[in-house]
């Protein structure tokens, strides 16, 4: 399979803030990438420059073998980029479908799958984005990033702060998404044991720099190691 995203050589961050250091990424179609580290390393700041949401100091963004280094986000997002922001970033005002329709886009996925993905949203189709539970949001914002049909859909932080049951169902949609569907998946992630279970690939930051790029599986089966990484 050809990389579907390479990063080379990146550098970035915010305004004249340099966040980044040097990081390369080749991330295969179809496959899954998890991204650890603990607060503060530039995990998000990794994701936003992605997306494009950053300011690109040097390196290369490669999109399907094409640079998007200077593409603004919306035209990324054209191109089949998807992201689901830490903090979930639901509007409130609009109903669970509404919230769900702006973002819809041409493609296998419907409103109809995502119900059937998540079926509490269904459920609560016509009650406000901010009358429905932490985990029902969640779920929202994973959906509505799943209605605008991403080939890569970028996940920052999606079980932060929920109760282990609803972390359960989640994972479990995710590992679908991750395994069944036509999908490249980056997730970030705080907790590593539920990240190395679900992807294929880790990379671990530090400070802006990549410390581990390799196999889940080969953290998954050293956890001593691990925890080094994700305490230098
Ligand atoms: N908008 C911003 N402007 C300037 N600096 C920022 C901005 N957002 C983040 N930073 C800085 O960039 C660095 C990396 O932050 P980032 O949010 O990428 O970390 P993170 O790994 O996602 O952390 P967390 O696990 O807490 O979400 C931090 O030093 C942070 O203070
Ligand atoms: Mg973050």
């Amino acid at each position: 399979m050809p990389d579907l995203l390479r990063l080379s050589a990146v550098r970035a961050g915010y305004g004249a803030t340099v966040v980044l250091e040097d990081v390369a990424l080749e991330l295969a179609e179809r496959s899954s990438l998890a991204v650890l580290g603990r607060n503060g390393v530039g995990k998000t700041t990794l994701l936003g420059t992605i997306m494009g949401h950053t300011t690109l100091h040097g390196g290369s963004i490669e999109y399907r073998g094409k640079s998007v280094s200077r593409l603004p986000v919306y035209e990324r997002v054209r191109l089949g980029m998807g992201f689901v922001p830490q903090g979930r970033y639901i509007f409130p005002s609009l109903t669970v479908e509404e919230n769900l329709i702006v973002a819809e886009r041409a493609g296998p996925w419907t409103l109809e799958r995502v119900y059937g993905l998540f079926p509490p949203l269904a459920e609560r189709r016509t009650h406000m984005g901010n009358q429905i539970s932490g985990g029902e949001q969640q779920m929202l914002a994973i959906g509505r990033a799943l209605m605008g049909n991403p080939a890569l859909l970028l996940m920052d932080e999606p079980l932060e702060g929920l109760a282990p049951i609803i972390v359960d169902t989640l994972l479990a949609a995710l590992q679908r998404l991750i395994r069944e569907e036509s999908l490249t998946a980056i997730l970030v992630e705080q907790s590593a044991r539920l990240a190395l279970e679900v992807t294929e690939r880790v990379m671990v930051l530090n400070r802006g720099c990549v410390v581990f790029s390799g196999p889940s599986a080969e953290l998954r089966a050293d956890p001593k190691r691990l925890a080094n990484l994700i305490a230098v």
